[in-house]
């Protein structure tokens, strides 16, 4: 734990529960690493008292705050300003004290951690073909970022079908440019074979202790997959991405989407550059 004095800095987390989290970790070594006299805090807030903690959190001058489940939409009337990500994702983890110092604004560093861990792996999503499988909240964002980003085509799996429509129709009406289907999950061999294609997995499944679980099981789906993105990173290396990379394609876990959240929100917070040799530092502790 880095020393506080008068002159400390404060960021935290808004979480409920605030149990496992590896927020304080990242931040507290990245404080370390650039030297800032910067502290980061868990806060285990109720959901009816959301409002009060945001503002009780900007009166007592805290530079900046994470927000995680169930706290991601609830904190948006209470923002000044809204990031036009965000604000099309309708879901904020970041909140950055105004320029003119009067509130705080959200950005969604979830999505922009996905997209530079992808560009980490020198994937760019421009003109890129992508399967997402998934209709929750994390896909939509996922989606809009891969619209945002000018995506060719992204194809919505979902194993209710109609969930999938709507991110579609949704995500298609808001950000134009890329052409979208909806499918249901077992639909894969619609999709045409003659391209390779980004699937990033956005659904809980595989998620620790369902270590045996993928959500498409038949290997001839992972045919199609140039790269396996899944967004969950425990266990590290997700039944997903053993079939994907069985097929051939190169895989990564949400670990270090996790971490790029995380060097975002800082960067925004301090106005501070993360190098990569830093980021590399604050993955191998996350793995620890
Ligand atoms: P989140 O906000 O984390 O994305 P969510 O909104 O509950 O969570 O969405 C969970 C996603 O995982 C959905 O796409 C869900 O599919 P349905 O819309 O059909 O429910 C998917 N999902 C969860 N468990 C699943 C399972 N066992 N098999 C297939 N899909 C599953």
């Amino acid at each position: 734990m880095n020393e506080t004095d008068g002159k400390t800095l404060t960021c935290g987390l808004l979480a409920h529960p605030a149990g496992h989290t590896l927020s304080p970790l990242i931040h507290n070594t990245l404080a370390s690493m650039t030297g800032k006299n910067l502290v980061y805090v868990p806060f285990d807030v109720d959901p009816s008292d959301i409002g009060d903690a945001v503002k009780g959190a900007f009166s007592l001058n805290i530079l900046g705050m994470n927000a995680t489940v169930p706290h991601k939409e609830a904190v948006i009337p209470y923002l000044k300003e809204i990031d036009p990500l965000a604000k099309n994702i309708g879901a904020v983890n970041t909140l950055v004290r105004t320029e003119d110092g009067t509130g705080y604004k959200g950005y969604n560093t979830d999505m922009t951690g996905l997209k530079r861990s992808l560009a980490n792996q020198n994937i760019t999503i421009k003109g890129q073909k992508v399967i997402i499988l998934g209709a929750g909240g994390v896909a939509r964002a996922v989606a809009f970022l891969m619209a945002s980003e000018g995506a060719e085509i992204i194809y919505v799996l979902n194993r209710t079908v109609e969930r999938a429509q709507e991110v579609v129709k949704e995500v298609g009406e808001k950000v134009q440019g890329s052409r979208f289907v909806a499918l249901s999950m077992d639909e894969y061999d619609k999709i045409p074979s003659d391209s390779k294609y980004l699937c990033v997995q956005s659904t809980s499944v595989g998620m620790h202790p369902n270590n045996d679980k993928a959500i498409i099981e038949d290997p001839k789906f992972y045919e199609l997959v140039h790269t396996g993105f899944d967004i969950v990173y425990r266990p590290m290396n997700t039944k997903f991405m053993q079939l994907a990379e069985r097929a051939g394609a190169k895989v990564c876990n949400g670990l270090e989407m996790l971490l790029y959240q995380g060097v975002d929100a800082y960067e925004l917070w301090t106005g501070c550059s993360i190098t990569k040799e830093q980021c590399d530092i604050v993955y191998k502790a996350m793995c620890d």
